[in-house]
Parts: structure tokens; sequence; C-alpha cells
């Protein structure tokens, strides 16, 4: 039996194109640790506001299972972590102010918030309406069920009667302030009383509260604004920060953690964390950044940065219009190499064209299918799990990941070359593996081809394996035994 598996493995080597002709070679580093992976995830917001009653949807993104959806067959995306949108508007006549709306403002990017008017603090009063948003609610509640664990709340604008113009798409120019100084507490306060309310009746606590929303940038502009959106200078930023710590510690939030500052690319987030000041700094429990900057910005600096200060450091949101996949993996790459980020969050998963995961149109209600992009993540969410120890693949197109509860490594890899050969050599782990071992594969084509096809045919030869890979193909492998 053991005599014919060898011969079998043997036969396969060859077929496969023994190693020393192959073409290139990368060696995963058992003594890295980059971070230790806290999960995949996406933002609720919009999509959720639309689609938040879709079960399927749901099943789709926040499980491991296999669901037919609009007649795809797709393997569940297995995310763990939402970011829920406190909204910025109501439409009730306070005393006679009303929201004022941007004449560009989508309607399916107007959000709910719940707190009502100035009246009152007291979240059991009139002032606050905890039934309004209740799609996007569901959705969480969906995840939640799903095994979702961790939640975080984000907020695009301050209540718009918090602003100076009444506007929560921004001040007159994007570039202002918009929050009313007289309201930095208020702020936290909505926020802070959310997460409270939260916790005593929505079945699960936030695990982390951000009060901004890229709110550096110079695009927060009330008079052309598509969506809800807020400017704040750093300073304001320190000091809501302040209050928002206060206001949690007062509630008993002690252990929900502050987020800052979602700025849009990583070199507005250095910027950041050095003008934030060191008491602000204080209260931040983990720096999140926004991933437009794409293939720019110093994410090593960043990196640097947030582990000096002991500061957790996601990639709290990234999206991009390329359907292909391609933009993903490179960007999603970089980011493990050099952000080393312990998660990674796509803005709309269900958005148009290009943008979506998933097809979709928030505001006309219709669904259509799974983009390439989609199959694309599907090769790292599913197989790069929390609590896993993110390890350096040993070049800059391997990423590799290892449960040391299961002694099992994971390695995603992608080739940008013509056809080849790729090698993994696992040598420098203690146990790089079983000579002759089974290493499960699964393989998506970037822009079109296989859509995560799973392939039982790669063993390991001695401590090494190897793959074929076209141009543009991404593979995934599953290596078990393997002790760091
Ligand atoms: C708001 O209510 C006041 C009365 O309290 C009324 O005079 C005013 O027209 C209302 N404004 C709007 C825009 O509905
Ligand atoms: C949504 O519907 C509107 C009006 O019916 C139409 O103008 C628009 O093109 C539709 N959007 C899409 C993406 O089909
Ligand atoms: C790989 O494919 C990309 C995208 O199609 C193309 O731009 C690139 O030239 C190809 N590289 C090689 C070496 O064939
Ligand atoms: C694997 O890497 C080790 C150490 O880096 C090296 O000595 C060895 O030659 C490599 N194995 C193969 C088969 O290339
Ligand atoms: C590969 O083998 C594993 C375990 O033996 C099995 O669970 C899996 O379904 C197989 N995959 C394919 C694609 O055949």
């Amino acid at each position: 039996m053991i005599y014919l598996h060898a011969l079998l493995v043997f036969a396969l080597a060859i077929a496969n194109c023994p190693f020393t002709v192959a073409d290139v070679t990368t060696t995963i580093n058992p003594t890295s640790n980059w971070a230790t992976w806290e999960g995949w995830g996406v933002s609720l917001a919009w999509w959720a506001k639309a689609f938040g009653d879709r079960d399927d949807v749901a099943d789709v993104f926040f499980t491991l299972d296999t669901t037919v959806f609009n007649s795809q067959v797709l393997p569940g995306l297995g995310l763990n972590i939402v970011r829920y949108n406190a909204g910025a508007c109501s439409w009730n006549n306070i005393s006679g102010d009303v929201m004022v709306v941007s004449p560009d403002m989508i309607t399916s990017r107007q959000m709910d918030g719940y707190w009502l008017n100035w009246d009152s603090t007291d979240s059991s009063s009139t002032s606050w309406s905890w039934f309004v948003d209740s799609n996007q609610r569901n959705m969480l509640w969906n995840a939640r069920d799903r095994g979702v664990d961790i939640f975080e709340l984000f907020s695009n604008s301050p209540m718009w009667w918090m602003c100076y113009n009444h506007n929560p798409s921004g001040s007159n120019d994007g570039s202002s302030d918009n929050l009313q100084s007289w309201n930095y507490d208020q702020h936290a306060i909505y926020l802070a009383t959310i997460a409270e309310y939260a916790s005593v009746n929505w079945g699960f606590s936030f695990t982390s509260v951000e009060a901004f929303n890229e709110p550096s940038s110079d695009w927060w502009n009330g008079e052309t604004g598509t969506q809800e959106g807020c400017h704040f200078d750093v300073s304001t930023q320190a000091t809501v920060i302040a209050y928002l710590r206060s206001e949690l510690n007062s509630r008993g939030l002690t252990s929900t953690i502050i987020s800052a500052s979602d700025e849009n690319t990583y070199d507005i987030a250095i910027t950041t964390f050095d003008s934030l000041g060191s008491t602000a700094l204080g209260d931040v429990g983990r720096i999140n950044v926004h991933g437009y900057q794409y293939g720019g910005g110093r994410r090593d600096i960043l990196y640097s940065l947030a582990s000096g200060a002991g500061k957790k450091l996601w990639n709290s949101e990234y999206g991009e219009s390329d359907a292909t996949g391609q933009e993903l993996v490179s960007n999603l790459i970089l980011d493990f190499i050099w952000l080393h980020p312990s998660a990674w969050v796509y803005w709309q998963a269900l958005d148009i064209e290009g943008w979506g995961l998933i097809e979709g149109d928030n505001d006309n209600l219709t669904i259509g299918s799974a983009s390439q992009k989609y199959f694309v993540l599907a090769q790292f969410t599913r197989h790069i799990r929390p609590g896993m120890q993110i390890l350096d693949g040993g070049s800059d197109y391997t990423v590799a990941a290892y449960d040391s509860s299961t002694e099992k490594l994971v390695i995603v890899a992608v080739n940008w070359d013509s056809a080849q050969y790729i090698n993994f050599n696992l040598s420098e782990f203690s146990k790089g593996g079983v000579n002759g071992a089974l290493v499960q594969r699964w393989s998506t084509q970037i822009g079109s081809g296989e859509q995560y096809v799973g392939y039982n045919d790669t063993y390991i030869n001695g401590e090494v394996f190897w793959s074929y890979f076209d141009n543009g193909t991404v593979q995934t492998f599953e290596v078990d035994s393997v002790v760091l």
C-alpha cells in the first residue's frame, strides 16, 4: 500500500514536471510573525440597507457553505467581521430646522440615524428612535447568526443637526470641519449610546467604534456630495476621541476600543498618526486605514508606527472597479507583505458592476451575478482564517498563514508571469509536511476562467511541492502536518 502510494507520487512528480526544471521557488519563513489574523470583513451601510432582508446574501458572505445564488453556485466567503454604519439622516423638523440635502445625494446612501433631536441624551426618550434602519440592522443580525464575531460601529457623518450647515454630506467647501464645536461631545454620545444600546438589546457588543471616515480628505462637500461625509481637522479628531473614550467608559464599555482614523490612504494615515498627539493616540486601540492608495503609499511606515505604539492595524476599507480581481489580488498581497494588517475589510460587497463582489443596484434593488473578483477573494478568505499566524511567504507573489491548532499551513500565490511552475519550499519548517502527502489546492483565473476549482493532484516531494500556474492564476494550497 505504502509502496504503491510512493510510486503514484513519483509518477505524478514526473507528470507535473520535476522540481529541477521548475521556474521559480519561494521559501516560506516559519520564524516570521506578521500578525495574528482577526478576519475578513465587509462594511454594511448601503447594500445592507437595500438588501438587508436577503438571507441568501447573508449565506454567501457570512458562511463557508455553498449557496446557489441567482443560479450561480457560490462558495461562501466566510467573512467574520462587519462594520455597521451609524446613520446621520432623519427627516424630522426640530423647531423649524430640517436636514439639508445635497442636490446630488443618492437616495440609497441616506442612512437613518437614531438620534432625532437635541432635546435629550436619554436613549429611552422620544428623542431617539430605535426602529429606523431596520434593513441594515437585519443584515447585522443575519451576520451575527452566521458566526460573525467582530463588530465595528462606524460613522460617515455626525447627525445632520450637529453639523454647521445641517447637511450630512459635509461642509459647503468640503474641507472645513462640519461638526459644530459645541457638539463634539454629542457626536461621542451618539456613538456610545448606540454601542450601549446594542450591548443590551442587539445580542452582541461592538468590538470597536470609529467616529470618522476619511476625515482629513477635502471632498466631503454638502453642495455636491453623493453620500454622507464629514471633514475633521486632526485637532478635532483628537478632541472627539477623548470624548468618545469617556462616553464609552461611563457606559461601562471600557473594553470597547476606539479605532481611528479611517483615512483614505496609507500616507494620510501616517500624517494623522504623527499629528494626533499622545493623549488621543493613547485612547486609540486600533489604527484603521483605507486601501485607496492601491499600488502606492508607505504601508511599511504605517505598520512600523502602529506596531511601535502597540496598536493593531486593519485595512478597514478597500474597493475598486476592477471586476477581474487583478487589482484586488495585487493590492491585497501588497497589504499582507508591507502593511501586515490583522484584518481586511471590503467596502460594498454588493455594488455596481466592477465595485461589487456581487453586482447589485441599491436604488433599483436589482441583483446580478458574482464577479470573477468574488472567486479571487474566496481563494484567500476561505483559507486564511481567524487565529492563524501570518507568515512571510518569501516572495512578492505569495502569502502564507499557519494554524498551530491543526498544524496546517495555507499558501496563496499568484503568477504574474507567463505560464510556469512555482515551487514552494518548506524546508525551513521544523516539519514541512509529510513526504508524499496530498496538498489540496484551489484555483481561480483572474479575469475569466476557473472559479475556485478544487484539485487533489499535488503532493509533497521531500520538503517541497510545486504547481503549474498560467499567467494570472491564483492558487491556494493547504499543507497538513506542518510544524513551525
Ligand atoms: C417646521 O415646523 C415649523 C413649525 O414648527 C414650520 O413652521 C416649518 O414650516 C416646518 N418646516 C419644514 C421644512 O417642514
Ligand atoms: C435604475 O433605474 C433608473 C430609473 O428607472 C434608471 O435610469 C437607471 O439606469 C437604473 N440603473 C441601473 C444601474 O440600471
Ligand atoms: C500576463 O498577463 C497580463 C494581463 O493579461 C499581461 O499584461 C502580461 O503581459 C502577461 N505577462 C506575461 C509575461 O505574459
Ligand atoms: C529549500 O530552501 C533551503 C533553505 O533555504 C535550501 O537549502 C534548499 O536547497 C531548498 N530546497 C530546494 C529543493 O530548492
Ligand atoms: C480532496 O480530498 C479531500 C480529503 O481527502 C476531500 O475532502 C476533498 O473533497 C477532495 N477534493 C476534491 C476536489 O476532490
